[in-house]
């Protein structure tokens, strides 16, 4: 990589940014908040030389002109619930953070569009799109805390894949400043436009390494008007996939999440994280499944009448269905909880896996032995959108703490299995700089040059985010 090398004295440059864009723009030294020297993942923070936070567009393109004045390396940042050190500055660089862009500028109800700006929380989009009667179904863990730039960067996924794809199937238009500080706005509302290259999936999950997003045009949904959740229990995995089978086919377009807990991950949630269980314990895996509609009157029966079904065929060892809103709130807890594993388990390291999903089962099986058998006193539980081929765990030895975590046996491990069962080592939260050794598990040769060549075009000089993904 042609990486640059800083000049010595960026200060006077950083000063002329903070006399044309505020001083709430430019934190410097002491003023640097701790938040902005990490991203959620289990890595050690590094404090950036300094943290600037513009307005708009223009505001990012003169922090850009100054990095590149300065050659100082900068990077992006959203929320900063990211898991890969995708958003994570290096001591010397420049954190560039859209959290004070933030704000819904407009909601077109023809196009059943909204225009908002990039460090908007997701959290905040759900809502304005509910009150306007419409749905944005993207949803994860992290929506109270995560901006949409950040989703776009690292095309999230969730919960409602299933239903909805990914968050790159929900944008139609986007602002990007490039890495020579160009603005190209390209905020397109239109369904169908093939007019040359659709460009903004260039920008679109490549984890901040192109471009800074600024502003985003996303597709919104007809409001749901009828939830039902059931929570079942179910023997094995092949009662699993045959309800994953009986769910498509008997809820149809209705179905919106399918999320799979394997036994491990029941038991800590029971009985370490006070999770109160709608079934028992100790009847194998458990499944929670959501389906959406348009009238509570017809579908609510009809979904009991599909589930009742299906526990007479014997399918379910047990199932419980949500009687109430708060119900299937908390039966969502029961799946959303993981995002306490820092306090429950401490330490960790998180993984991502994508898999075919007929084989989720052996791939956990397999991975869970060769963790125990391979690292002493290696614990693993196993949860995941299984019905999008997608298998979260979570791995750690109890009492170490992060930085002497065996990370490094465990990737080995875990990766390898991934690569032998053609997997991916990421199919959602991306490849930041954790998995970055690992991307040939899951992509080409000829694949990682192309992208290659794409960073090169974009970024000559390599001060976008350097060293991220490739
Ligand atoms: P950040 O962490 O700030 O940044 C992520 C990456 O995007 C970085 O590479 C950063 O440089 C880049 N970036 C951020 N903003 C911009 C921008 N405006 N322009 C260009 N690049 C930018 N992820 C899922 O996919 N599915 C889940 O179900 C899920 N659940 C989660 C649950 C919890 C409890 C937590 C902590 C995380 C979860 N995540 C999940 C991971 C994370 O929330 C997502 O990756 C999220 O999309 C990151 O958004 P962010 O704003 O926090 O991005
Ligand atoms: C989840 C995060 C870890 O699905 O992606 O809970
Ligand atoms: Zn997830």
């Amino acid at each position: 990589m042609n990486m640059v090398t800083p000049v010595g004295h960026p200060e006077p440059l950083l000063a002329a940014l903070r006399d044309k864009l505020g001083a709430a723009a430019v934190l410097t030294g002491s003023e640097v908040p701790a938040r902005n020297c990490n991203d959620w993942s289990a890595s050690l923070p590094q404090t950036p030389l300094a943290v600037i936070r513009p307005l708009d567009a223009q505001g990012v393109a003169d922090a850009i002109m100054t990095c590149r004045q300065a050659r100082l390396p900068f990077v992006p940042q959203g929320g900063l619930t990211g898991l890969c050190r995708g958003a994570a500055p290096e001591a010397g660089w420049v954190a560039i953070s859209l959290e004070r862009m933030t704000g819904i500028e407009e909601i077109d109800r023809a196009s059943m569009t909204m225009t908002v700006k990039s460090g908007t929380p997701l959290e905040t989009i759900q809502k304005a799109a509910d009150e306007a009667g419409f749905f944005f179904p993207l949803d994860l863990g992290s929506r109270g805390s995560c901006a949409i730039g950040g989703n776009l960067s690292t095309n999230a996924g969730g919960n409602r894949v299933i239903r909805y794809g990914m968050t790159r199937e929900l944008v139609l238009g986007l602002e990007v400043v490039l890495p020579d500080g160009t603005i190209i706005t390209s905020l397109n509302k239109l369904m169908k436009n093939n007019a040359g290259y659709d460009l903004k999936h260039l920008f679109i999950g490549s984890e901040g390494t192109l471009g800074i997003i600024t502003r985003v045009v996303l597709r919104l949904f007809p409001k749901p008007r009828s939830t039902m959740a059931a929570l079942c229990a179910l023997k094995d995995y092949s009662a699993v996939i045959a309800l994953l089978e009986a769910a498509r086919s008997g809820l149809g377009p209705l179905l919106s999440a399918f999320e799979v807990m394997w036994p491990d991950y029941w038991d800590v949630i029971t009985t370490r994280a006070g999770v109160k269980p709608p079934v028992a314990a100790g009847q194998g895996l458990y499944v929670l499944v959501e389906a959406q509609g348009t009238d509570e009157s017809v579908d609510a029966p009809r979904f009991q009448a599909w589930l009742e079904e299906l526990m007479e065929r014997g399918l379910l060892a047990d199932a419980a269905v949500a009687q109430s809103l708060a119900q299937t709130q908390a039966f969502w807890r029961v799946r959303d909880i993981c995002a306490e594993f820092g306090q429950v388990l401490g330490p960790h390291i998180s993984y991502d896996i994508g898999l075919a999903v007929a084989r989720m089962d052996e791939f956990a099986t397999r991975c869970k032995a060769a963790l125990a058998s391979g690292i002493k006193g290696c614990e693993s539980v196993y949860y995941g959108h299984i019905g999008d081929g997608n298998l979260h765990l979570v791995s750690w030895v109890t009492g170490l703490p992060v930085a002497q975590q065996p990370k490094e046996e465990m990737d080995t491990i875990i990766y390898g299995l991934v690569r032998d069962m053609s997997g991916s080592v990421s199919a959602e939260h991306g490849i930041g700089t954790l998995k970055k050794k690992w991307l040939g598990h899951a992509r080409s040769e000829p694949e990682i040059a192309l992208m290659r060549t794409l960073k090169a075009a974009l970024d000559p000089d390599h001060l976008l985010n350097p060293g991220k993904v490739i």
